[in-house]
């Protein structure tokens, strides 16, 4: 009996130290990463594994909407309506003003009618856990969109343009702007940063810190009013209106005798809010990053009143969540992906799109497929 006992320990402790040396749980990736090919025998685990069954052709799906206050969301919000009926399902399309329980009512609400897929741009990445999982409970999917869900177990993949990238490439392109706008250096620039609670804003801030900082200690850019750190340059809500009040503020306490050369922007509304700001004050239009490619900003980078901008096209963000939708419908679980990103919680399916800097030079190129935008470039 007692050999029979250590028998089965061995055995239990064989089979959990293989389990640990397959897991992730020690290296998880850092976010973008990519991670090991899921076929190399040593990737992780899915963070939920994709129960395969599928559910009916013509089900409810949940597509629950953080705010419509850019244009991205709009465009979501209209593209959901359309490909989700095209593709033959029932869409529950819901935007929550940018207030967290409105939006955890919301999603209950879409479990209660008995979505099989509910679809997530979290006002706040950490804020949504409990109903998550309460959706998993119940044997709904659950996918984020445009932005990661953290803190929870309650989520099986998520949509989105690489985070980090963007705000790489919004660096980059300040500082191309600079260059091309405000001939030598060094350059007189300030930081802003988009709503702290969305787990997008704070990725921007670092992927772009992690080009300028060195260009801020070697003396090439100088942060007049000395904020560098994210939660000084955050702009509450992605509220253009508060972005625009501390833009007045920097103008007037640091830039009375001096020229603001450039602006890191997290989006193009901020972007425009900032310009507008250092128009009223008398400065040069500084160079200045943005992201979205929103109507408004594709008409200022055409004229020159916004240096870039940054495309992240809805149409193929909700295609991708559509194609993984129709995955799970058919019973075949989470299509294949090499990213996976650790949410705090469990190591996330990502599905990565690349973000495309737009400036005058590019515009006709990038938007040669956009009818819209393209009829803007005049
Ligand atoms: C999105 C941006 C958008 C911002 C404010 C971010 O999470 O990625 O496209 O401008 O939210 O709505």
């Amino acid at each position: 009996m007692k050999k029979l006992f250590a028998l089965l320990l061995a055995l239990v402790m064989v089979l959990s130290m293989t389990a640990c040396g397959g897991g992730r749980t020690e290296s998880a990736p850092a976010a973008t990463t990519p991670a090991a090919p899921a076929d190399s025998g040593n990737a992780a685990a899915p963070a939920a594994p994709a129960a395969a069954g599928g559910f009916e052709a013509g089900a409810t799906i949940g597509v629950s909407l953080p705010w419509l206050g850019t244009q991205n969301w709009k465009e979501a919000e209209e593209m959901f309506k359309t490909e989700l009926e095209a593709a033959g399902f029932k869409p529950i399309i819901q935007a929550a003003d940018n207030k967290v329980p409105t939006q955890q009512q919301q999603i209950e609400s879409m479990i209660q009618n008995g979505a099989k897929v509910i679809v997530v741009g979290p006002i706040d990445g950490t804020q949504l856990g409990a109903v998550l999982e309460e959706a998993k409970a119940a044997g709904v999917y659950v996918i984020g969109y445009d932005r990661l869900l953290e803190n929870t177990t309650g989520v099986d993949g998520v949509v989105q343009f690489g985070s980090v990238k963007t705000g790489e490439l919004q660096a980059q392109a300040l500082l191309d702007g600079l260059k091309e706008m405000k001939g030598e250096g060094p350059w007189n620039i300030e930081l802003f940063g988009g709503g702290p609670a969305d787990p997008n804003a704070p990725n921007f801030f670092k992927g772009a810190m992690s080009v300028l900082q060195p260009l801020i200690d070697d003396g090439t850019l100088t942060v007049v009013s000395g904020q560098t750190d994210f939660t000084q340059c955050a702009t509450m809500d992605w509220d253009n209106s508060k972005a625009q009040a501390r833009m007045d503020s920097l103008l007037s306490g640091f830039y009375s005798d001096k020229e603001i050369h450039g602006v890191l922007s997290p989006n193009d509304g901020i972007a425009r809010a900032i310009i507008t700001s250092c128009e009223q004050a008398g400065q040069e239009i500084p160079a200045i990053s943005g992201l979205d490619a929103e109507n408004e900003s594709v008409e200022w980078v055409w004229s020159g009143r916004q240096y870039s901008t940054i495309a992240k096209p809805t149409d193929a963000l909700v295609a991708q969540t559509i194609e993984i939708i129709k995955s799970l419908q058919a019973g075949n679980g989470m299509p294949a992906t090499d990213v996976q990103v650790n949410n705090g919680k469990i190591d996330v399916l990502v599905y990565e799109l690349p973000p495309v800097v737009v400036t005058k030079d590019n515009a006709k190129e990038v938007f040669a497929n956009d009818p819209g935008r393209l009829a803007l470039l005049k």
